[in-house]
């Protein structure tokens, strides 16, 4: 049980100071009874709520899938640089989204954001062996004997070994080549690293994939929309 101020504010509605007002007007239905007391303890999952005389759609978690642009951390805030909490429309601020796992802000991509914790740990972690797929443009050419080695699982500078990556090579691209990567890990630069453990350097990169998402090639840069039904439960793997 939760206050009903407390749960109308979580939801925008206004601020507790405000929102005791609109109950005092007689403006906040709960089951069909106008209530008087701001502080009434109620259960948002089953309680019927009206304000204003719309009925208020209660949820928790919110889950939002962004293609981020180039420039922007995958932080909720930093000091100096736009982060991509920044880019959300206030109502979805408001539950306070994170991002799951950080793209480099030089990285570009499908990137998840949500308030369900238990659902970002999941997804986190190497344990669940969730792939992730990035589109890269290499500066020099990729041989089949790095594909043997990311398969084997390369050893970045700090002397740790990778998990097994599946890397394809897709084509050219100037003097080097465009390139599929997925891994399951989401060490610090992971793909950049891994590219410098064999002496070449990443000059794109773009997320393609998350586990059973795919970019949503409707999105714009910078654009973002909320996951539906259906690819929720795939995330959750149910
Ligand atoms: N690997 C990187 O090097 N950077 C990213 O942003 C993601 C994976």
């Amino acid at each position: 049980m939760e206050r009903i101020d407390k749960v109308l504010s979580n939801l925008g509605y206004g601020s507790r100071k405000e929102l005791k007002g609109i109950v005092k007007k007689g403006l906040v239905k709960v089951n069909g009874e106008v209530i008087k007391d701001n502080g009434l303890q109620i259960d948002p999952e089953k309680d019927k709520i009206i304000i204003n005389g719309e009925e208020v759609y209660y949820r928790k978690h919110i889950y939002l899938l962004m293609n981020k642009p180039e420039g922007v951390v995958s932080a909720t805030c930093d000091k100096y640089d736009t982060t991509v909490v920044d880019l959300l429309e206030a109502e979805d601020a408001i539950f306070e989204p994170f991002p799951i796992g950080r793209l480099d802000k030089d990285t570009v991509g499908l990137l998840l954001l949500t308030n369900d914790g238990e659902l970002n740990h999941r997804l986190i972690s190497p344990k669940w062996h969730v792939d992730k797929v990035y589109y890269a443009r290499i500066d020099k050419v990729v041989t089949e004997s790095d594909i043997k080695q990311f398969k084997k699982g390369v050893v970045l500078d700090d002397g740790y070994k990778c998990m097994p990556g599946k890397l394809e090579i897709i084509g050219d691209y100037k003097e080097g080549s465009e390139v599929h990567i997925t891994i399951q890990e989401g060490k610090f630069h992971q793909v950049k690293r891994m590219f410098e453990s064999v002496g070449k350097k990443v000059i794109y990169l773009r997320r393609v994939k998350f586990g059973p998402l795919d970019i949503d090639e409707n999105l714009e840069e910078g654009q973002y929309r909320e996951l539906t039904d259906e690819e929720i439960n795939l995330l959750k793997g149910n």
